[in-house]
């Protein structure tokens, strides 16, 4: 296999069965990109299941609840074979295991993307949202990024992609394969 660490790569192959992970700070680009590059019910998150509970998709008081949600559809659109992103930060161990051990039981590739931004940019972008997520939790998730490469690199994805910069981002291409072109599924950890 090839080097699976491909950094700010133009184009991003994702197998039409794979679990894609987006990986970076609150205000990185995540849902942005998910917007651009995949299809709307692609996109699974905790917001959104939250926002389905409560109307309102900050409501932390139904975190377990929506998490146990967004767990269920990750396992039944895997399982079914279909492409699915998971839209969170997604920055600790804790938050990918359960995604990673769906797509190894269903047998389906993982890929990780990375919107390593400088926090600068984070944090600007956060002033100017409606839900402002508070500085100091951009920064110290910001941080947090500094060694994911080695992070993820011993989780088994089929590939880890990672954005340094804004250009980067703008410049990629996703390019959806047929689920028959990858069917090496992800390798648990080390
Ligand atoms: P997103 O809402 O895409 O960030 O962009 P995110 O990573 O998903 O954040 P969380 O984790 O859900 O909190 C954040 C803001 O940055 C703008 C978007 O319009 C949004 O207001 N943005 C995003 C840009 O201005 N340029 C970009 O290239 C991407
Ligand atoms: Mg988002």
């Amino acid at each position: 296999m090839a080097d699976p660490v491909l950094t700010a790569r133009r184009a991003i192959s994702v197998p039409a069965d794979a679990l894609v992970l987006l990986v970076g700070a609150a205000g990185s680009g995540k849902s942005t990109f998910a917007r651009r590059h995949f299809p709307d019910e692609a996109s699974v998150s905790s917001d959104r299941f939250r926002g389905l509970l409560t109307g309102n998709e900050a409501d932390q008081r139904v975190s377990q609840a929506a998490f146990e949600l967004l767990h269920q559809a990750i396992g039944s659109r895997l399982e079914a074979g279909l492409l699915t992103v998971v839209d969170a930060t997604n920055l600790d161990l804790l938050s990918r295991a359960t995604p990673l051990d769906r797509a190894r039981r269903s047998r389906r590739p993982a890929l990780a993307i990375v919107f390593a931004l400088p926090a600068e940019v984070c944090l600007r972008r956060n002033r100017t949202r409606p839900r402002v997520v508070r500085p100091a939790v951009v920064r110290r998730q910001s941080a947090s990024l500094r060694h994911i490469r080695t992070d993820l690199e011993g989780e088994g994805y089929a590939a880890i992609h990672i954005f340094g910069s804004e250009s980067d981002i703008q410049s990629a291409v996703v390019l959806l394969t047929p689920a028959s072109e990858l069917s090496e599924p992800a390798r648990p950890p080390a």
